[in-house]
């Protein structure tokens, strides 16, 4: 049997991958403009990152982690998600000795072994921000206003930027007291999963896609109704700053992120068209959790994409771009002699970042002409014994059919003068 990709993973192929590129391209400049600077870290960290940072009862953490000894008995595991390995390494190279706040992204693949489905994979990309070193309220509103802004920039609508606080940790013990009251007299009716979370993690029971535990909790109290003086200020101010930026939003009180280092903001953002799948983008305030992973006390944001989710809503919308064509001339050499010297104008013609292209199999004229046209290049540039005798090339225009020769020694220039003027 022959050897294929392991489940979950994709090959991403020429066709595919420019749309990638612009998406990456559109999210680059988005963050040049808000002051983000990239951060790249390993795939692999220490399990230990994960189980404190993420949280020992998540999913993620529980279920889902690539996590393997290496030779040396260590404990490694393929990163699942970025927030922690940022913080790790904003501690690890001391980057709060910098001028606060540290604003960065990342685009790059995590893992989890989940079980793959349309838009889930076990091996997915995020592009995700973290802002470092600000508790204010109005970072919070940047955050949701670059995820807000970039979907702009793309074109993407119907959007649903869902927000809601989780409180802190004061607020959400007394919340937890709350909700375990609420739903103790009910507590059979729990699938086996929210039975455990009961003790464990309860407020993740509200984020059950069970249907019988969604009966249970509707009515349930949620951290919004017990958020102490301090987070609810935070909040209002937080959708105060959103509302006068033009950012739409609905707050949904049973928003629960599925990782455990949130504190106060939360945020998703919906696009429906796309299935099951729905939430291209997640985010919200961690102020405990560079602390958590032996840090100073130092306040964060951010939020995580799933770049393989916004693609399929940008195909759904029909809002990616059209297939540029590859090259732009082609050259047609016949024979060895107008090979070896075609050969060196193409290095010239490339040298000064004109795409061109020439053929490598020995194909006859009208085999070249037909895959000329098949790479969508506007000029055709050929040369043949005759040509060469009398130190001139053809030059082919693909889209009007028409033809000239020009010395040899032109060549390049005249070439570059139309692929500059883009005709
Ligand atoms: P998350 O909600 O686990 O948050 O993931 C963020 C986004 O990654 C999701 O909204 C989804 O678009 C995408 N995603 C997650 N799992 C998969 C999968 N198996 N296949 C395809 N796409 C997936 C985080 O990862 C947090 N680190 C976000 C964050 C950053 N919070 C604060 N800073």
């Amino acid at each position: 049997m022959t050897i294929q990709r392991p489940k979950g993973t994709q090959d991403l192929l020429p066709g595919t991958i420019e749309q990638w590129q612009y998406l990456e391209d559109t999210i680059r400049s988005v963050c040049r403009e808000y002051g983000y600077e990239e951060i790249r870290t390993p795939m692999f960290e220490a399990t230990e990152l994960f189980q404190r940072g993420v949280g020992q009862t998540t999913d993620i953490v529980k279920k889902e982690m690539y996590t393997f000894l290496d030779k040396g008995n260590r404990s490694m595991t393929l990163r699942p998600e970025l927030t922690a390995s940022v913080c790790r390494a904003y501690v690890e190279n001391k980057l709060y000795g910098q001028p606060q706040p540290v604003k960065l992204y990342y685009i790059g693949p995590m893992f989890r072994y989940e079980r793959p489905q349309s838009g889930r994979f076990r091996q997915f990309h995020q592009f995700g921000v973290e802002v470092l070193g600000a508790d204010q309220a109005i970072v919070d509103a940047e955050v949701i206003s670059l995820v807000w802004n970039l979907y702009r920039r793309l074109g993407l609508v119907g959007l649903e930027v869902h927000v809601n606080s989780v409180g802190c940790p004061t607020c959400r013990a007394s919340h937890r007291e709350q909700l375990q009251e609420f739903l103790a007299v009910r507590k059979a009716e729990l699938c086996n999963d929210c039975q455990e979370r009961f003790e464990r993690n309860p407020l993740r029971i509200l984020d059950c896609k069970n249907p019988s535990c969604q009966a249970v909790t509707a009515g349930a109290p949620t951290t919004k109704d017990t958020l102490c003086a301090d987070c609810s200020t935070h909040f209002a101010r937080v959708l105060d700053i959103l509302g006068r930026a033009g950012v739409v939003y609905r707050v949904n009180p049973r928003l629960v992120r599925g990782l455990d280092y949130y504190t106060k903001t939360a945020f998703e953002v919906m696009v429906e068209e796309i299935g099951a799948q729905s939430a291209i983008c997640g985010g919200g305030r961690y102020d405990k959790l560079v602390e958590e992973i032996g840090g100073p006390p130092t306040a964060g944001i951010g939020f995580a994409m799933g770049i393989e989710r916004v693609l399929a809503a940008l195909q759904v919308q029909d809002k990616l771009p059209k297939k540029e064509p590859k090259l732009f001339a082609m050259l047609i050499a016949l024979g060895e002699k107008a090979q070896t010297e075609g050969f060196a104008l193409l290095n010239a013609l490339r040298s000064q970042g004109l795409p061109a292209g020439m053929d490598l199999l020995g194909r006859s004229l009208k085999n070249q002409l037909k895959s000329a046209d098949r790479q969508g290049a506007r000029y055709a540039l050929i040369l043949g014994e005759e040509e060469l005798a009398r130190n001139v090339l053809v030059i082919k225009d693909l889209s009007l059919g028409e033809q000239r020769e020009v010395p040899l020694t032109d060549a390049v220039e005249e070439i570059n003068k139309n692929y500059q003027r883009g005709v």
